[in-house]
């Protein structure tokens, strides 16, 4: 990784760790949404991923009841999602609130938004590449990432000198800003113990610096795509055997078709089991995580994010400041997107209930606890 990078991602962590002290933007009336309307864009992607179906869903509801009008979106293609983005920018809307499918190829549609004077926020994913994206709310990226990386170093007990370990590692989608960022916090403290030969990885898939992370990638998040790949790790280098102990998933689409691999192959709960990581605390997962299927889920509360993205789209409409907390971490290319980032979480079976449950994420019964 390099080092502006890494510099760049402990600010990210220091400042998503500071309460409230945010900085701010005062919109000015020069900037300020040409339409009349009442009408938020909301451009989503795939509804077949369980993240996205409920991040639309709840952003969609607290906005109407806070008065909006909305038009809420979900794409299956990069294509798709330009052309909503388009149609959305037809209708004037006040605000776009937009989680990008392909960071990078938005800026034409966006150039639209900006002669209209339609704000841009960024959901969750940043939009590359264009000076037209105005906020970025998501969570702490490369914290998710590092988290990942510290559960799996502790669980080892790789600080203690244990090893070596079999390990596997996967990344995101090549297209999502986000998964470069979940990857380096994971292999900031994972590639240490690789280089020391505490970890070995048969399958020889370890990228030799974090920019090389696209090597490990998975196009799309697909949950098919993690599992036939785990199955020709398993099949071409885990024979005689030899077991994996450890599998760096960087979220819950990916965990579970790795869990699924696993299971094919014999892997049953219990002792032999590797750790395995995730992130989204995905329903199927949750479950798997009770099931000794899956060690843990980095949750980040998408309700919370939600509840950010309004009030900046109060801000914005009534006038008002625009809260941020990051003004540092998120260079899309073009400028540093000021930024808000709220804390991600680890779950693990023991706080299953106390986290997701007693909050409201999940009922009991969903669970089946
Ligand atoms: C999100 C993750 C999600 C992934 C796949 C990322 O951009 O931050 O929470 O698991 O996309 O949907």
């Amino acid at each position: 990784m390099s080092k502006n990078f890494r510099v760049l991602a402990s600010v990210a962590l220091a400042a998503s760790l500071a309460a409230t002290s945010a900085c701010s933007n005062t919109r000015d009336e020069e900037a300020s949404s040409g339409s009349s309307s009442n009408l938020i864009g909301i451009a989503m992607p795939q509804k077949s991923l369980e993240r996205w179906n409920k991040d639309g869903s709840h952003l969609d509801e607290i906005l109407k009841k806070a008065g909006y009008e909305t038009s809420l979106q979900h794409a299956d293609s990069v294509e798709q999602q330009i052309t909503q983005i388009q149609n959305m920018i037809n209708q004037n809307p006040k605000v776009l609130v937009v989680a990008s499918i392909d960071g990078t190829a938005l800026a034409p549609a966006l150039e639209k938004a900006a002669e209209k004077k339609v704000k841009v926020i960024a959901y969750d994913r940043l939009i590359n590449s264009t000076p037209n994206v105005d906020f970025y709310a998501t969570f702490d990226n490369y914290l998710v990432g590092k988290l990942q990386g510290q559960f799996i170093e502790e669980k080892l007990g790789l600080k203690d000198g244990k090893g070596p370990f079999n390990l596997e590692a996967f990344a995101g989608s090549a297209d999502d800003n986000n998964a470069k960022f979940f990857f380096s916090g994971a292999w900031d403290v994972l590639k240490p113990y690789i280089d020391s030969g505490k970890l070995v990885v048969p399958s020889g898939k370890k990228p030799a610096t974090n920019e090389e992370w696209t090597t490990v990638s998975v196009q799309g998040w697909k949950t098919e795509t993690a599992q036939s790949e785990m199955d020709n790790r398993l099949n071409s280098f885990y024979t005689g055997g030899k077991k994996v102990n450890v599998v760096l998933s960087p979220n819950d689409s990916l965990a579970l078709g790795i869990a699924q691999s696993l299971e094919s192959k014999g892997y049953k709960p219990g002792a032999d089991y590797p750790i395995i990581t995730g992130q989204d605390a995905d329903l199927a997962n949750t479950k798997n995580v009770l099931a000794d299927k899956q060690s843990m889920t980095v949750w980040k509360d998408t309700r919370t994010l939600g509840d950010q993205v309004l009030k900046m789209v109060d801000a914005i409409v009534k006038g008002g400041t625009v809260e941020t907390n990051d003004t540092k971490t998120y260079n899309n290319g073009v400028k540093v997107v000021p930024s808000y980032l709220l804390p991600p979480v680890v779950v693990t079976k023991d706080d299953v209930k106390t986290k997701l449950v007693d909050s409201g994420f999940y009922t009991a019964d969903k669970l089946g606890l």
